[in-house]
């Protein structure tokens, strides 16, 4: 048998045997032991028992065995590129952090985009929102930002999330509909969580069936803060805008392309890199001081609202660049772990309840996916500027102390004491004044729920309004319980008559139910349970 100019064998079953030398390495065990036989198993007599001592088959079958790490418990599907960031201008005004000080200055970039709530193996061009997560490998440690397609979030409080994806996933009884919103379970807790309005229209919308990763808008979501070096900190929300621009798919070629190939998305970024045309986003800013915060009619701390760029204008700061596919997947794109707590100074976090929630659930949530505490080892996560500390041991450890000292302060000299902290270049917290009584709130200036809702369905254009129409009345004709029809056009009411009234029609609902109460009790209404359960009937 001719492969190649490689030596073959054929042995008594008449299987193959690809030798190596001429150039081609020699097969060895993950102990490095060169492998004489991959083709069979050690047997005592041609049709006897498999021998226990068979290391090499053993070890096979051992590492096969455990090649799947669970999945992530959200945004599972997803593919990632390497790439770089150009700083358009130095931006040391607003912050410190190094990446913005130097026009023309390029920092590498990992980024993995994703669909929520499908399994790792869904199909690509799901309705859903898309993950759009950053990570720079900047000369003062690893920053992310940790963002989606859309600008706002379905959910004010993270205590709400697990309650949010248990919805939007699989039922548990009959572990069905995958990667689909069109559900009860689905719908039920929307209609219940007047807050995720805003939300629902931006879902519904053309947004969330791309065309692929390359014509999409990324959003940090948040408000965010920069720190300029005089401790001085001004209020971001941070924007990707493609330079490809923005496309989507109808819903009818969407469920087509599932259908045809579930890879779609990925196919296309990988085809675009490996043909040289890279995908380009800008980077914007929409920079703001907290006097300016309290005048929107809205809380800058409400996730489930935007900043309209009528009021701040996008300031665009740079360039990022995908360029390079990765080597291996799962190396990379299924090991890469994001979190919106990887800061670098200059750059800080605000009291926005969603971001306080998650800058404790991702370093968790990777703690059981990735395996180890050990996982920024790996070296798509290792930043790639100087790192030095004291942590040590656990699973997999790669970078142990490798001096005597692994504690400080110590009196060792700077030979051996190991690292010191630097209180100029250090991070360092912004000192926002906090001094208020402990209590579970909802601000009440978070209560307003419909107006931005209706601000983004009539900021649409006709043809994307009847999308919009079409896609509520598709989605919620798969609901079976009429009452979560209802309370949702109910919602609706509060957004747009006409709106809910071609729902209602589509939907065949017997009658137009009264709007929802868009009046939402304030703090001080919910303060005794007598009165809460009184706003509840
Ligand atoms: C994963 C975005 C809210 C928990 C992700 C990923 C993105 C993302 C892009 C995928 C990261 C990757 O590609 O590896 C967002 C955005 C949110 C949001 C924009 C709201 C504005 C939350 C909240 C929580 C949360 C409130 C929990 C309190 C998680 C978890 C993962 C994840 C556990 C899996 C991470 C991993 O296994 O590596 N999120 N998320 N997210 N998110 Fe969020």
């Amino acid at each position: 048998i001719d492969i190649g100019d490689q030596k073959v064998l054929r042995g008594t079953g008449g299987e193959l045997h690809q030798t190596s030398g001429k150039g081609v390495e020699t097969l060895t065990t993950a102990q490095g032991a060169p492998v004489s036989d991959d083709q069979n198993s050690l047997k005592a007599g041609a049709r006897g028992p498999t021998l226990l001592e068979d290391q090499h088959f053993r070890e096979k079958i051992f590492h096969f065995d455990h090649e799947r790490i669970p999945e992530r418990v959200v945004h599972a599907r997803g593919f990632g590129a390497h790439g770089y960031f150009e700083a358009y201008e130095p931006l040391s005004d607003v912050t410190r952090a190094d990446l913005f000080q130097r026009k023309g200055e390029k920092t590498e970039v990992f980024v993995r985009f994703s669909t929520v709530a499908g399994n790792k193996g869904s199909a690509d061009v799901a309705r859903d929102v898309r993950g759009f997560a950053v990570k720079f490998y900047t000369k003062e440690g690893n920053w992310d930002i940790v963002g989606n397609n859309i600008p706002v979030f379905f959910i004010q409080d993270a205590i709400k999330f697990p309650d949010l994806i248990h919805a939007a996933k699989q039922e548990p009884d009959r572990g069905f509909p995958q990667a689909q919103t069109a559900h009860d379970n689905f719908w039920d807790f929307i209609s219940l969580t007047p807050e995720a309005m805003n939300m629902a229209l931006w879902i519904m919308s053309d947004r969330t069936i791309p065309r692929s990763f390359r014509f999409m808008e990324g959003f940090g979501v948040h408000t965010f803060r920069l720190v300029n070096a005089k401790g001085k900190s001004t209020f971001v929300k941070f924007h990707w805008k493609p330079k490809q621009g923005l496309q989507s798919v109808m819903w009818n070629e969407a469920l087509k392309l599932n259908g045809a190939d579930p890879d779609f998305h990925r196919r296309d970024l990988w085809n675009a890199i490996q043909a040289g045309d890279y995908p380009e986003w800008e980077l914007g800013m929409q920079l703001f001081d907290e006097d300016f915060a309290d005048k929107f009619d809205f809380d800058v701390l409400d996730a489930t609202k935007i900043i309209p760029e009528e009021e701040v204008p996008v300031r665009i700061v740079g360039k990022m660049v995908l360029n390079r596919v990765v080597d291996n997947f799962f190396a990379e794109t299924e090991q890469v772990a994001f979190h919106t707590g990887n800061l670098v100074p200059g750059i800080d976090f605000t009291n926005d309840p969603l971001l306080q929630g998650r800058n404790f659930s991702y370093l968790d949530t990777q703690l059981s996916r990735l395996g180890s505490t050990n996982f920024t080892h790996l070296p798509v996560n290792a930043p790639r500027c100087p790192f030095h500390h004291f942590q040590q041991d656990g699973h997999m450890a790669f970078h142990n102390p490798t001096t005597r000292a692994n504690y400080e302060p110590n009196s060792w000299g700077p030979d051996i004491g190991g690292p010191r902290e630097d209180p100029d270049k250090g991070f360092t917290s912004y000192p926002e004044e906090i001094d208020a009584p402990k209590g579970r709130y909802r601000s009440d200036t978070f209560s307003d729920h419909y107006s931005q809702a209706r601000q983004f369905y009539l900021s649409q254009t006709d043809t994307e309004k009847d999308h919009i129409a079409d896609a509520f009345t598709f989605e919620l004709s798969k609901v079976e319980t009429l009452a979560i029809r209802e309370r949702m056009v109910a919602h609706l009411l509060n957004v747009d008559d006409d709106l809910a009234k071609t729902v209602a029609k589509g939907l065949r609902l017997k009658a137009i139910p009264k709007p929802a109460n868009a009046a939402m009790p304030t703090r001080q209404d919910l303060e005794t349970s007598a009165k809460l359960s009184i706003i509840l009937n």
